[in-house]
């Protein structure tokens, strides 16, 4: 029998609890995994299942130093004391299993430094995309392709807030609300609606993806408050739906350690697999050579999808243990298995990037408003593919243009000259284009 100890029994837990006493129809080895310890914060409080009460204690580091533990399941969330706990049931030759997206992107370093120098595995697949199997096919059947980009629909509450402004037409504000309301954004939804979240689960795709750690902060990160009805609706008008992507890419041509890392609101082409990826679900899609592109689809979160995941990586890790592939020394960990890489990708700049650009202005209601703005396009190099101008907006007129595929930098620098301009009243937005 492996022993599991399991730190946190709320929804996650509680999923993952329910898979494991109930192994009929499931895996076979998933009978030789026993929840040994579980490490809640109020051992009395009801359950809504029955658990052996000898089991629950709401001392969790008894949990990670307990030597008759094999594997510690943390489905705590947040930072401390998951990360402290992950780290002393690694420095105690324990293989650990984790959800926590958000201590894996900020302590990856730490975390899989000491695993590697422990000789155990710390995996993470429901830390991304939920229940969607991404993280083992990133380090397994798709790793032998030349990887060059992975982009993501990979957090569920944006996903569902642009869904409902799309389909009702409404500000993001009241669906915030109204999502809060339902239970589908937190009262704080500051890590979803801001692209946290979602950077996090980037910088974990990308560091499989490309081989190197990244650091967080250096991902380039735009949320959604400031998506409207009004470039909903233009976009609409244009062929395309907004979604917040998640994109890591790496050019073949180019330096191999360089990365383009961004999470941001992006037009999508409607005809894109993306564009039908709706509510909470999420989709990650990944492109490499020579097998082209494969995209994952299903539920990002929730009790059941992310305990497939969770116990996804204890079976795989019991079967290590099985074959003898996961006792010290070091050397034995499964390569398949394991995070070895240790140094970091270096970050491309934004304004090297090169991509579409939609860009909404309004100005003055005057003669030569659209040539004034075509011409400082023009003399930075940005060709433009399309220009709308309807109605106007409070007095002002409202110009809509797409770019062809261009040098960030040369819109920045576009931009620049036209703020110059006497008839400009604003830019209200500026959002890229996949
Ligand atoms: N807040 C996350 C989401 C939960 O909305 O996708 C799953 O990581």
């Amino acid at each position: 029998m492996i022993k599991i100890g399991l730190l946190g029994l709320g929804t996650v837990g509680t999923g993952v609890t329910k898979i494991l006493l109930d192994p009929a129809q499931r895996h076979p080895l998933l009978k030789d995994i026993e929840i040994a310890r579980i490490g809640v914060r109020s051992p009395d409080k009801p359950r809504r299942f029955s658990i052996d009460a000898a089991k629950l204690t709401s001392d969790l580091e008894s949990i990670v130093t307990d030597p008759d533990v094999d594997l510690v399941v943390e489905v705590l969330g947040g930072l401390e004391p998951a990360r402290s706990l992950i780290l002393k049931a690694i420095g105690t030759g324990k293989h650990v299993v984790t959800a926590n997206k958000a201590v894996v992107a900020r302590y990856g370093h730490e975390i899989f430094s000491a695993a590697n120098q422990a000789g155990v595995y710390v995996l993470l697949e429901a830390a991304v995309g939920g229940g969607i199997p991404v993280i083992a096919p990133l380090k397994q059947a798709l790793g032998v392709n030349r990887l060059r980009g992975v982009t993501g629909i990979v957090n569920g509450t944006t996903n569902y807030i642009l869904t409902r402004m799309q389909n009702e037409g409404g500000d993001f504000e009241a669906i915030l609300q109204d999502a809060q309301r339902l239970g589908y954004a937190e009262a704080d939804p500051t890590a979803d609606v801001d692209g946290y979240d979602a950077a996090d689960k980037l910088a974990i795709l990308a560091s499989l993806a490309f081989g190197g750690r990244i650091h967080l902060e250096e991902i380039h990160r735009e949320g959604i408050r400031n998506v409207s009805a009004t470039d909903i609706s233009y976009a609409r008008t244009l062929g395309f739906v907004i979604k917040l992507l998640a994109v890591a890419r790496r050019d073949p041509g180019a330096d191999p350690n360089e990365v383009e890392l961004r999470v941001h609101p992006t037009l999508v082409p409607r005809e894109h697999p993306l564009a039908s990826v709706n509510d909470v679900y999420n989709a990650i899609v990944i492109e490499g050579d020579p097998l082209g592109q494969v995209m994952f689809f299903g539920p990002g979160a929730g009790e059941g999808p992310t305990a497939s995941a969770v116990v996804s990586d204890i079976l795989n890790i019991v079967a290590a243990l099985k074959t003898g592939g996961a006792t010290q020394p070091a050397q034995t960990i499964n390569p398949l298995l394991a995070c070895p890489h240790d140094h970091y990708s270096k970050v491309r700049p934004m304004a090297s990037l090169e991509t579409r650009f939609y860009i909404r202005f309004l100005t003055r209601d005057e003669l030569g408003v659209i040539g004034a703005l075509g011409t400082c396009f023009g003399n930075q190099g940005v060709s433009l593919e399309s220009v709308v101008q309807k109605d106007l907006r409070d007095g002002l007129a409202e110009i809509v243009v797409v770019t062809h595929t261009v040098r960030e930098g040369n819109v920045n620098a576009a931009l620049n000259e036209i703020r110059q301009l006497k008839a400009l009243h604003s830019i209200a937005s500026l959002l890229r284009v996949l």
